[in-house]
């Protein structure tokens, strides 16, 4: 880094560009409401782009829709990484995945502000459909990026109403001619809120994220058959509504019969014809499984793959099941992880290491380059809810710690250690 003077993080314009944001799909309670894709979401590009574009980034679009913005404009090597994304849940929280953009986003500012050059190009971006909850599967545009997923299989996707991606994407304007692969950056760091209790409950402002869960979604289809609910004698009934709730109860039991912190859940169910008086003759759920060991992972899994086929013996139902999602455990690179605990303890920032329950953009990164991830407290440990609420002084927090993290990666000399002012 070749400069006197210590960029420093302005706040304030943080916190009103993450208000401004929010603003776009906002919902009752705080929240936000910007499904991938949607055209709330494309108003939230918009405004990040122009925030980009302000800057005096360069703005490359790929052909999945991820935004990447880096400076110096002009600069084509590895860059120093920072994002994470924009869509929401339905009924989301203004931090989940917006932060880490934004504070990306306040980090170069800072540097730009302070007229640093540092030795390798700095660049922000938020990948598309991270969340997954309209398609699948979840970290969707870092997955392309990194060679994961061809832009071609996709632009394919669709969602529950048949939407395809790539008509969705083309809808918005944001199908852009970047290839992908992506160019494979220097690093990748990623701020977000840790959408859990551990650091509020052990008063810790940081975590150096060591790596994030397996995940594993799956939908199931049961087909049963559709009937009078007040002439069918119940053991004549092939009841989808009563197969789906006795697979979720499963569900719940099976955590704690694998263990290891494994967690499940049921979290979509629709039942068809959806009637007072009509017995279900159809049902579609989603299971979510997570484990942070991958061989507890499999025997979930196994385990539930089992119980269907003899519940659906039993009941006279046939039961389908459709892969949405499947990512192993992912470890960060320990350099990195390492380097947020440091930067943390020189700013007098209480820290601890601790696994991600959560899927993030930074998992897919790790495959390609050295990655890792900084969390601040989530009040209550509540998220993927409009409720979800950081304090001002941790995200300031976070983001001071992330800007000193990138400096570091961002300089050539290994032994550089810039200052805390
Ligand atoms: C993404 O937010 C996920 O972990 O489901
Ligand atoms: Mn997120
Ligand atoms: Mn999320």
């Amino acid at each position: 880094m070749k400069t006197s003077v210590v960029p420093k993080v302005d706040a304030r314009r943080l916190l009103e560009r993450l208000a401004a944001l929010a603003d776009i799909g906002a919902i009752p309670g705080g929240g936000c409401s910007r499904l991938a894709l949607t055209t709330e979401d494309g108003l939230g590009r918009d405004l990040v782009v122009t925030w980009m574009r302000d800057l005096g980034l360069r703005i490359d679009v790929d052909g999945i829709g991820n935004v990447v913005g880096t400076w110096p404009a002009d600069a084509f090597e590895p860059a120093v990484l920072m994002g994470s994304h924009i869509d929401t849940v339905r009924t989301g929280g203004r931090y989940d995945g917006n932060l880490g953009v934004l504070a990306g986003l306040a980090v170069i500012e800072a540097v730009i502000t302070a007229g640093v050059a540092t030795d390798r190009p700095l660049a922000v971006g938020f990948f598309t459909d991270e969340e997954g909850s309209r398609f699948a599967p979840d970290m969707l545009g870092s997955l392309v990026y990194v060679g994961g997923m061809s832009v071609e299989d996709a632009l394919d996707v669709r969602d529950a109403d048949g939407c395809r991606v790539g008509d969705e994407l083309e809808r918005i304007g944001y199908r852009g001619p970047a290839p992908s692969p992506g160019p494979v950056p220097h690093a990748f760091i990623e701020l977000h809120i840790e959408q859990g209790p551990v650091l509020e409950n052990d008063d810790v402002t940081i975590g150096a994220v060591t790596g994030v869960q397996g995940i594993s979604w799956t939908e199931i289809t049961v087909e049963g058959q559709s009937n009078h609910a007040g002439t069918t004698p119940m053991h004549l009934r092939h009841d989808a509504a009563y197969v789906a709730a006795t697979i979720t109860t499963f569900v719940r039991d099976l955590t704690w019969t694998v263990g290891h912190g494994q967690v499940g859940t049921v979290g979509r169910l629709d039942l068809h014809p959806d009637l007072v008086n009509v017995v279900p003759g159809r049902a579609v759920l989603t299971v979510d499984l997570r484990n942070t060991d991958a061989d507890r992972l499999r025997l979930a899994e196994n385990r539930l793959e089992s119980f269907c086929a003899e519940l659906a013996r039993k009941e006279g139902v046939t039961i389908t099941t459709r892969a949405l999602a499947r990512f192993a455990p992912v470890q960060f690179d320990r350099s990195v992880v390492d380097l947020v605990q440091d930067v943390a303890v020189e700013h007098d920032l209480t820290v601890a290491r601790l696994a991600s329950g959560a899927g993030h953009d930074a998992q897919m990164f790790a495959r390609v380059a050295p990655s890792g991830m900084i969390f601040v407290p989530s009040h209550r440990g509540i998220s993927h809810n409009p409720a979800e609420h950081t304090e001002p002084a941790d995200i300031e927090a976070g983001a001071t710690v992330l800007l000193h993290v990138v400096l570091r990666l961002a300089s050539d000399a290994a032994s550089s250690q810039e200052r805390v002012a």
